[in-house]
């Protein structure tokens, strides 16, 4: 029967609860749209985190979601899985130290063509599917990234990594430029060396590449993303995840961090002392766990603070 409205037909829809949960969790987001507005978000991924080709369309679709909310990200990429394969491929052998690529001449220029010539193409392709916002660099670009060689202590004795460097300056006026021009930089962790080693290209680790532009540029935040769900307590025997840490924790933990783990605990401490005032370490195969950190309340990962 049809007549006049009654007063059920006008009272609101209650819509159903995934379409609520959907409302709510857009504005949760509100408070963090309004604190990093017009800030700088440096994000650092793994080449474990980008081996799934979904997983670096997600990465790409967050980074132009906080450009769109007018946050300026900067992607600094590895590539260790990538890089491994390709020189198997060319028949030269991995080592690592103290979680650092042991970087003959021969392997540096396998090094440079995965990262700039390879992945570094693929997270530029896929971040402008959505528009022009990415541009692809090497840190050697417009001396970005400045480094000095390191070596590195196995049982108490000193190796020689070969090109491997520390990141000794950054130039951030390339950065800042793009920036300002709304793109948004891709950066492969390779340096120009100095000194003696001016002509030299040094590969240097992601993980303290991305803290040093991190402090370099004033950043908000530093979202380091890999494959596990954060720092492990106590590695590999348990998976429990620490939550939060502060600087003088991790600066007592360092000593003990093991592979992967040494550069990433130095390059948030790095970035922290830096003036960065959080640094998180994120599980990079969880779909939008960049949005999950910068968008919603929910802390996720580990979480470094000054
Ligand atoms: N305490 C720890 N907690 C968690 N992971 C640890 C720990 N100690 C060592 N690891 C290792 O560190 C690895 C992550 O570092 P890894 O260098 O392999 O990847 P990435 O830095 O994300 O990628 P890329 O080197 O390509 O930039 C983990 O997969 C794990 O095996
Ligand atoms: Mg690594």
């Amino acid at each position: 029967m049809t007549g006049p409205p009654t007063a059920a037909d006008r009272a609101p829809a209650v819509p159903d609860p995934g379409v609520a949960a959907k409302a709510a969790t857009l504005a949760e987001a509100l408070p963090w749209l309004a604190r990093f507005h017009g800030r700088t978000v440096v994000v650092k991924v793994g080449g474990s985190a980008l081996a799934d080709p979904v997983r670096q369309d997600h990465l790409a679709e967050d980074l132009v979601f906080l450009r769109y909310a007018g946050i300026r990200p900067v992607l600094v990429h590895g590539g260790g899985p990538q890089i491994t394969q390709a020189l198997e491929h060319a028949g030269l052998a991995s080592e690592f130290v103290a979680g650092l690529r042991v970087t003959s001449p021969e392997a540096l220029r396998v090094v440079r063509m995965v990262l700039v010539g390879q992945l570094g193409r693929d997270l530029v392709g896929r971040v402008n599917r959505h528009g022009a916002f990415a541009v692809g660099l090497s840190g050697e670009d417009g001396g970005l990234l400045t480094a000095r060689r390191r070596s590195a202590q196995r049982d108490g004795a000193e190796v020689d990594l070969g090109l491997v460097g520390d990141v000794t300056a950054v130039d951030p006026g390339l950065l800042n430029t793009l920036l300002a021009d709304g793109r948004i930089p891709v950066v492969a962790s390779l340096a120009r060396g100095t000194g003696a080693d001016a002509d030299a290209v040094l590969n240097v680790n992601a993980d303290t590449a991305a803290a040093a532009i991190a402090v370099a540029l004033g950043a908000e935040k530093l979202v380091v993303l890999t494959d596990v769900p954060g720092l492990y307590a106590d590695w590999p025997a348990t998976a429990e995840v620490v939550s939060s840490l502060t600087a003088a924790e991790v600066e007592r933990l360092l000593p003990a961090a093991a592979d992967g783990m040494a550069p990433k605990l130095a390059g948030c401490l790095a970035a922290v002392r830096g003036g960065v005032p959080r640094a998180h370490l994120l599980d990079g195969r969880v779909p939008h766990a960049l949005l999950l950190e910068v968008f919603t309340d929910r802390g996720i990962g580990t979480m470094v603070t000054g």
